[in-house]
């Protein structure tokens, strides 16, 4: 396949990610199928590329009929058949989960045309594994947005283990056409910025376990102090502390390495439903204008 022969995605999972990455690939003029499980999940994400997209157009970037066409580019739906209905790439973007994510795999497998090719936006997970889980490991590809996918420029590119070089190449060139720079990354768990991201952020939960500073004091030390436009916990409520948890829980168990053990507190604050932005509450809380730093000592 050539990258002009591209157009239709599918975009799997329509949450933070999947909506972010269905809005560039519209913006970009690809028609685009966005498939959640539930009809709540896929409105909301129909929401947030509306949002977003209505800030463009505030600041000037793209005109009202610009963003009526891009909106009219994307379908949401929760039918699977009809989401991969004469689709040429598909970037899933569902839970961090290897088993969910291997059996929708093997379930599309079945159902899509054989040329179709599987690019996971995982954040750590082994491409090779989930390929296997398919008949086209020559067609699977990690494809690692960051988010917001709208604003951040990456797209890190992972091969697995049979990936096939003119996958690695129709991908690259999707990624440059969706307006990213792309890096090849061997695989390994975590690929490369979250091999380095993970510790930094987990040492900052456990900052917080230890009390050695309060949420806001490690959140300004870390702007101030680093340059970073967000602090280290701002940014694990913006990421989600859910799958935070998965991605440490994962490399931990890749790794057998400690630097990736998840903190006691962040897996209280997981199973308390406290996962960040998206819930409403996280090391902040969000019903609060600004939006008010939780106390832990
Ligand atoms: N979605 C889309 N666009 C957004 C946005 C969102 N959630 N939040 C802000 N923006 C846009 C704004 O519209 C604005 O756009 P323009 O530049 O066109 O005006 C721009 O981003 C700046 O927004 P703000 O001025 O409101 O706020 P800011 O200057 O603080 O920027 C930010 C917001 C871009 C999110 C910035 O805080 C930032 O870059 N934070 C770090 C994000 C980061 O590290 N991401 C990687 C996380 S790790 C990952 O993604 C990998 C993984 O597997 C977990
Ligand atoms: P999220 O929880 O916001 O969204 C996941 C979505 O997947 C949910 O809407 C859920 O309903 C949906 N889903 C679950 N099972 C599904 C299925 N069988 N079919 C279709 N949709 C299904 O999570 P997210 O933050 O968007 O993460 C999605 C993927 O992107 C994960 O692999 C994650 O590691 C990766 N990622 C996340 C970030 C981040 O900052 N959050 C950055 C880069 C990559």
């Amino acid at each position: 396949m050539k990258i002009e022969d591209v157009k239709k995605i599918c975009v799997l999972g329509a949450g933070l990610m999947g909506n972010g990455i269905a809005h560039v690939c519209a913006q970009a003029g690809f028609q685009v199928s966005m498939r959640d499980i539930e009809d709540r999940f896929v409105d909301n994400g129909m929401a947030m590329i509306n949002k977003n997209l209505s800030r463009e157009v505030k600041k000037g970037k793209i005109t009202q009929d610009q963003m009526n066409e891009i909106l009219g580019r994307i379908h949401g739906t929760t039918d699977m058949k009809e989401a991969l209905n004469g689709v040429d790439v598909i970037i899933e973007a569902i839970i961090e989960n290897r088993d969910l994510k291997c059996k929708v795999y093997s379930e599309i497998d079945q159902i899509c045309d054989p040329n179709v090719i599987f690019a996971s936006n995982t954040s750590s997970i082994s491409i090779t594994d989930m390929a296997s889980a398919t008949k086209r490991p020559d067609k699977f590809i990690g494809m690692h947005f960051f988010n917001p996918v709208p604003i951040m420029r990456l797209v890190e590119i992972i091969k697995g283990y049979e990936t096939s070089d003119e996958t690695y190449r129709l991908i690259d060139q999707l990624s440059k056409k969706l307006g990213k720079e792309t890096v090849l990354v061997n695989e390994a768990p975590g690929f490369a910025v979250n091999r380095l991201l993970l510790p930094f952020l987990l040492e900052a939960v456990f900052t917080i376990q230890e009390g050695v500073a309060s949420v806001e004091d490690l959140d300004k030390a870390i702007t101030l102090g680093l340059n970073h436009p967000m602090g280290p916990l701002t940014l694990l409520d913006f990421v989600g502390l859910d799958t935070t948890l998965f991605i440490a829980d994962y490399m931990h168990s890749e790794f057998q390495d400690s630097k990736y053990r998840a903190p006691t507190l962040l897996r209280k604050m997981v199973r308390a439903k406290h996962f960040g932005r998206k819930s409403g509450i996280g090391f902040y809380d969000y019903s609060k204008t600004p939006p008010e730093p939780r106390l832990f000592r």
